[in-house]
């Protein structure tokens, strides 16, 4: 859009910017922001606002930077309602349902699959996403998870290759043999349309070995890594990621005192493209949806770790896009303070995805901004399940309003 945006009559500002004064959060209070060409070109006292063109009054509301959402698989088709049933009638989750996920993306048209993936990218965006990362991973065949990464790229710059997501039916008693495929044609076909590579490093899915083959094989081709780790048990993911330069281990439900240590001792800001954090993404919607016990995220943070918050969105394990939802979980249930879950749920997420241009509203950052029904970022847990998003600007540009 053009021209310039005051947005103003703010009830409390977050910036995260941690240069500043307000806490973590970077917290501003009688501010107003101005936006041109979709970024933020000023950020200060109301009084001092430059004049613009066009001015949106946010009514004593909170404004934050729009969610970074770090972890989502929006490429598939179908749903497994019933087996969410099963569970919550006492149904352990293994992760084997993954592979009906597979028949029906395999079965589904191009057009199909991309209004899937349009309707959850809305989904979100009505509460607050503005930056989301989509996987591939339930298509498993050459074909199928270039067509996936090829429809999530019209979506999303943070595309992940997750074709190591399980070893698919065919290659049941031939694991190797599937892990060259991965290394080989699949990530030849893959990677033209994907930013980062992920592996689910986890008993029943990809072993130690194989999860550090594909991994490299990704890296030598220029991808960034991000692993699904220690979700189900403990085991070897999460010092794999540190081990490799990670930018991401995630879910981390499973940890040990050396995986703790080895995730904080990667350091616990990201300032610029070349701090190798590892960031802890912690995925609360998995553990609700699956009725398993939290990652302590206490012990994360204690320890000096970089949380984030994602939703994980998927069909079986964490069938929400909402990251309100995943805060008042966080909050609620791991121990974070509204303050921690907010910094993780925007500036973490960015540190996720090794990106400085979002999860912050600072001058020169992606006009991304989330203006709340509530006068402080406290009421995204303090209030759950509350359609708390009055409005969000993507690139500047106001969405409709839900
Ligand atoms: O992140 N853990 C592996 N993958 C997904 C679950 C996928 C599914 O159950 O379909 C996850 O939870
Ligand atoms: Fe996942």
């Amino acid at each position: 859009m053009r021209g310039s945006l005051l947005v103003d009559n703010i009830g409390e500002l977050v910036t995260n910017d941690i240069g500043g004064e307000g806490g973590p959060l970077g917290i501003r209070r009688h501010a107003a922001v101005l936006v041109e060409d979709g970024q933020v070109a000023w950020v200060g006292p109301a009084r001092d606002a430059p004049t613009a063109d066009r001015r949106i009054d946010a009514e004593g509301g909170a404004v934050l930077p729009g969610f970074v959402d770090s972890h989502a698989h929006l490429v598939f088709a179908g749903d497994r309602a019933a087996e969410f049933a099963a569970r919550m009638a006492g149904e352990p989750y293994t992760g084997g349902g993954i592979r009906t996920t597979v028949g029906a993306t395999r079965a589904a048209s191009d057009d199909e699959l991309r209004a899937t993936v349009r309707r959850l990218r809305g989904e979100a965006m009505r509460q607050g996403t503005t930056t989301i990362e989509i996987k591939s991973g339930y298509g498993l065949t050459v074909a199928d998870e270039a067509r996936s990464l090829r429809i999530a790229a019209e979506f999303t710059e943070d595309t992940t290759f997750l074709g190591a997501h399980v070893v698919p039916a065919e290659y049941a008693d031939r694991p190797d043999d599937y892990v060259g495929m991965v290394c080989g044609p699949m990530l030849a076909a893959a990677a033209p349309y994907a930013r980062w590579i992920d592996v689910f490093c986890e008993r029943g899915a990809f072993d130690v070995d194989h999860a550090r083959a594909i991994l490299a094989c990704g890296q030598a081709v220029g991808l960034g890594v991000r692993v699904h780790a220690n979700q189900l048990g403990p085991g070897p993911g999460v010092q794999l990621g540190v081990e490799l330069g990670a930018a991401s281990v995630d879910h981390c439900t499973h940890l040990t005192d050396a995986d703790v240590d080895a995730l904080a001792s990667t350091g616990t800001t990201w300032v610029s493209g070349f701090e190798p954090t590892t960031v802890a993404t912690l995925l609360p919607g998995a553990e609700f949806s699956t009725r398993s016990p939290y990652p302590d995220a206490r012990r994360l943070l204690d320890a000096g770790a970089t949380v984030a918050l994602a939703t994980d969105c998927n069909p079986g394990s964490s069938y929400t896009s909402s990251m309100p939802f995943c805060i008042a979980l966080a909050v609620r249930e791991m121990r974070m303070t509204p303050a921690e879950a907010v910094w993780a749920a925007t500036a973490g997420g960015a540190a996720a995805l090794r990106r400085n241009d979002v999860g912050r509203l600072a001058r020169g950052a992606r006009a991304d901004l989330v203006i709340l029904d509530a006068p402080s970022h406290l009421h995204l847990a303090y209030r759950p399940g509350v359609p708390l998003i009055r409005q969000v600007l993507h690139n500047g540009v106001p969405q409709c309003r839900p």
